[in-house]
């Protein structure tokens, strides 16, 4: 008999973890990924339907036949892909004879291969420039002639610094600072672009503008560094076209055949935190465009780099995602028949002003400056961005135009618009937020607006720093991979976007920052600055060689991602074993002047000493290297090292035991006292062998939480651990007392305080409306919303229990006057969703789970249930807390 169930089409058809069309993949056997929209039979098979052809010829089709449930990165079945072979690959059901409908197709492109056929120059100024900062920055153009109109053409873009590419007179793509930030000694992304439909046969004509980015310009905290991979920046292009006959051609950017040329453009500085100036009186009407007379340019440079290190990316590029609008506009100031406003676009990120200039006059300036709050007195609060100012200029030749800063990025929710004659309306400009183009795969929602905000706080904060890197900050002189925030918030990142290719990219920097140093370092990429100059290995920091592929591989389930990972993860778990005391503590003091950073500005931390905090540092560090341990032991099961694992878990033991010994006394008292030792012990398993001391700590904890009103008194390390710690041990009162207190210090606080992003510190504002005067105070650091995490399994209900969510928990625990709540994820096999309500004493439940997973539904009072793919809807007697 033949059936297929709910004959729908496969979707969402993915290779490796490009979402869409994809026009270079790093591999010649790349993985594929695809979904089902509902059940599939048990006699159910899968037939992939690939063709595969060189640009410009005809291809071959050819058809493979897998069973259903090797739907998630499942192995390339063919022959090896070449360099610039094309591939379409769709999918249906098939059961006998009968055959279900087409998948859409999913398009890709191999792109190249082989670093040697990369084989242009990186070329830009040719004349001699300022050593340091404030350069100013070139245009560089190349005119070339096309046979015929090109059925096919690529062009691999690279710069040393940034680049903004145009060809016949039209942007290039929508990337912002390209190529991104990598460890560029190690390696320097190339994208590619397709130009077919931009070229044309006869004269074309490409034009980029250059901008410092972090290769040469001042990056950093403390004065900053510039020129840290070099003084001289330069574009690479490569153009790859083929015509209708089945000839190709290639054009190279160099600094030989006399056709590349550069000169001074008009952004007269540039700095990534800074801001940029911009004198309209510069510009070079169509520079981009054939026929523009270059004679005055100079031939261009060729600046040197090691191609070897060029590859492909495995990350999104950077994008406007949204648009931000005005919620007010104020005129503040008036002088010589011009005003200064002041602009509220009701929501702080990274995104900026697209200003449409009108009624300038020649050599007007109109400046943007750029900042997250106000201070008490209304003004921009300037003082916690240090060096990075966030002022724009732009010098007006009297012409209307739009101007936006091209190589500088501005982390702000207000904005000061200054030196604009008439009046400023919102028609006269849009806010672009611009984050790294991941897909969203999480979404919260609940009968509490607070909770909603609050959420969305988090959301709002990852994306303001999922800019080509994780960082701590989108606003003040640092903005650097700090790997100790993106350590314990990589869990929330990878709830509520696919985060695989992002992160999976910055690991790779992980990796080698780790081979280059000895250590995994304080953030990545690492430069020396200050008293961060010596790299240390630090607890948590650290850790995130092991947490960030671990928190990636639950989500995703790819085994070749931890498996290329699993060496550094070994590494620093090897280095810290040769920092414990016999008895398995982390107690020696990392040689630099901060120590370890322990429970990272808890909330008695004094402005001006962050690292200052109640729980002792031995025994956060302690802690985390013990789950560590346990992830790495998981890494090694997953890998099939199982061997090595049996041996790690002899280490892990004995640090757990360690741990219990050194910090507990025999009453269960921890040596620190405090909620960040105790979520910390209950959170990673620490005294899961000892169920009474389990329970003891349980209480101590939320006697601890009552007696401190409900207020939170954890850092970064805490935080996260705190909520989930409460939970598994039954107190479900004060995790939602800790939770909606909304006192100082505390997660609604910000809320209540008008927060629209995460603070770095739990009163980055305090109570009267004046900004903290620590010097390290950012209104956009992820860290403490890491509380999204326990947000969605627990409020929501929904978190992974195997990798790729093969298996996740349905456990719901609603509380604290919430009513309703629901909560979504994407998964690698489809949609997980859990939507409750509660209202007299009734929890009623529905749970869609998709094939391919099994869902564990938990409700106190009930046995658990397993549940097979479908939609369910249940209801239970429910006393929430
Ligand atoms: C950063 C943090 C970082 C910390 C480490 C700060 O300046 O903004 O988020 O993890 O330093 O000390």
């Amino acid at each position: 008999m033949s059936v297929i169930v709910n004959a729908k089409a496969p979707y969402d058809l993915q290779v490796e973890h490009y979402h869409g069309d994809v026009l270079t993949i790093r591999t010649a056997t790349p993985r594929i990924s695809w979904k089902y929209d509902g059940h599939v039979a048990d006699s159910d098979e899968v037939e992939l339907q690939i063709t595969r052809h060189m640009p410009g010829q005809a291809g071959t089709v050819e058809s493979i036949v897998t069973e259903p449930v090797n739907n998630v990165l499942f192995a390339w079945p063919l022959d090896p892909l070449v360099s610039r072979e094309q591939v379409e690959v769709k999918a249906r059901l098939v059961d006998g004879d009968t055959k279900g409908d087409w998948s859409q197709t999913l398009k890709f492109d191999e792109g190249i291969l082989e670093y040697w056929e990369l084989q242009s120059s990186f070329v830009g100024p040719s004349w001699p420039e300022a050593e340091t900062d404030h350069r100013h920055l070139p245009l560089v153009r190349n005119e070339f002639t096309l046979k015929d109109t090109p059925v096919y053409a690529r062009l691999y873009l690279s710069a040393l610094g940034l680049v903004e590419g145009h060809v016949n007179g039209k942007a290039i793509g929508k990337d912002i600072l390209t190529p991104g930030w990598t460890a560029y000694d190690d390696r320097l992304e190339c994208w590619t672009y397709d130009l077919v439909g931009d070229l044309k046969a006869g004269q074309n004509a490409f034009g980029f503008y250059l901008g410092d980015g972090w290769y040469r310009g001042r990056i950093g905290f403390k004065g900053g560094k510039a020129n840290v991979y070099g003084d001289k920046i330069g574009v690479f292009a490569q153009l790859e076209v083929t015509y209708p006959d089945g000839t190709s051609e290639q054009i190279f950017s160099n600094s030989h055949d006399g056709l590349w040329k550069v000169t001074k453009g008009p952004i007269t500085q540039s700095d990534l935190c800074e801001g940029e100036t911009y004198d309209s009186h510069l510009e070079k009407d169509g520079f981009d465009q054939p026929g523009y007379d270059d004679a005055d340019w100079l031939p261009v440079a060729q600046i040197p780099f090691d191609r070897r290190k060029m590859e492909f990316p495995i990350l999104p590029p950077v994008r406007a995602n949204m648009v931000n609008q005005p919620i007010s506009i104020k005129k503040i100031r008036e002088y010589d028949g011009k005003a200064d406003w002041q602009v509220d676009f009701g929501q702080n990120c990274t995104q900026r002003i697209d200003l449409h200039i009108t009624n300038a006059q020649d050599g007007d300036v109109i400046e943007l400056q750029h900042a997250e709050v106000l201070e008490s007195d209304g003004s921009l609060s300037t003082r916690p961005l240090r060096r990075g100012q966030q002022i724009d200029q732009y010098i007006s030749n009297g012409s209307d135009a739009h101007f936006e800063a091209r190589f500088a990025t501005h982390g702000f929710r207000y904005a000061e618009i200054r030196g604009w004659r008439g009046e400023l309306t919102a028609d006269d400009m849009q806010c672009k937020v611009y984050f790294s183009d991941m897909l969203q795969t999480g979404t919260f929602e609940s009968s509490n607006e607070n909770v909603n905000r609050l959420d969305d706080n988090a959301l709002w904060s990852m994306r303001s720093n999922f800019v080509s890197l994780p960082t701590d900050c989108p606003q003040r002189d640092e903005r650097l991979g700090w790997t100790g925030d993106i350590s314990l918030f990589s869990p929330t990142a990878a709830y509520f976007y696919d985060v695989e290719g992002f992160l999976s990219s910055w690991l790779q920097d992980v990796s080698h920052e780790q081979k280059r140093l000895g250590t995994v370092p304080f953030y990545v990429p690492f430069i020396p600055f200050a008293e961060w100059t010596e790299p240390q290995g630090i607890a948590i920091w650290g850790d995130s060689a092991v947490r960030v592929p671990w928190a990636i591989y639950m989500a995703s389930g790819d085994k070749e991602m931890l498996a290329k990972q699993y060496e550094t993860a070994k590494g620093w778990i090897d280095e810290v074993k040769g920092y414990l005391s016999e008895d398995g503590v982390w107690d020696r003091k990392p040689a630099y002047s901060l120590g370890q950073l322990g429970d990272w500005l808890d909330p008695t931390a004094p402005a001006d000493d962050p690292v200052k905090a109640m729980t002792e540092k031995n025994l956060v560090a302690t802690a985390f290297y013990a789950n560590s341990c346990d992830m790495f032991v998981k890494m090694g099961h997953e890998l099939g090292k199982d061997d090595e694992a049996d041996e790690y878990t002899k280490l892990a033991n004995h640090v757990h035991l360690g741990f219990k010994k050194r910090f507990f006394n025999d009453k269960g008292i921890m040596t620190s006292d405090t909620q960040c030792a105790y979520a910390l012990a209950i959170a990673f398993g620490l005294v899961d062998d000892d169920p009474e001391i389990k329970e003891f700590a349980g209480h101590r904890l939320a006697l601890l939480v009552r007696r401190a009103h409900g207020k939170i008194g954890t850092g970064f390390a805490g935080t996260p651990y705190i909520l989930p710690a409460l939970t598994e041990t039954g107190h479900m009162d004060e995790a939602y007392q800790l939770f909606l207190s909304e006192e100082c210090p505390s997660w609604m606080y910000q809320v209540k305080m008008g927060g629209t992003t995460t603070w770095e510190r739990w009163d980055s504002m305090l109570p009267d409306g004046s900004v903290n005067p620590g010097v390290m105070t950012s209104f956009n650091h992820y860290s403490l919303g890491s509380v999204a995490d326990w947000i969605h399994a627990t409020v929501g209900g929904l978190k992974p229990t195997a990798p790729a969510w093969h298996q996740f928990e349905v456990a719901p625990r609603p509380g604290g006057n919430l009513t309703s709540a629901k909560t979504s994820h994407e998964t690698p096999f489809g949609t997980a969703k859990v939507e409750w309500n509660y209202t007299d004493g009734k929890l009623s439940v529905s749970v869609d789970v998709p094939y391919g997973a099994t869902a564990k539904v938990d409700i106190p009072g009930y046995d658990t249930v397993e549940l097979r793919d479908g939609h369910y809807e249940n209801s239970f007697d429910y006393q929430a807390s």
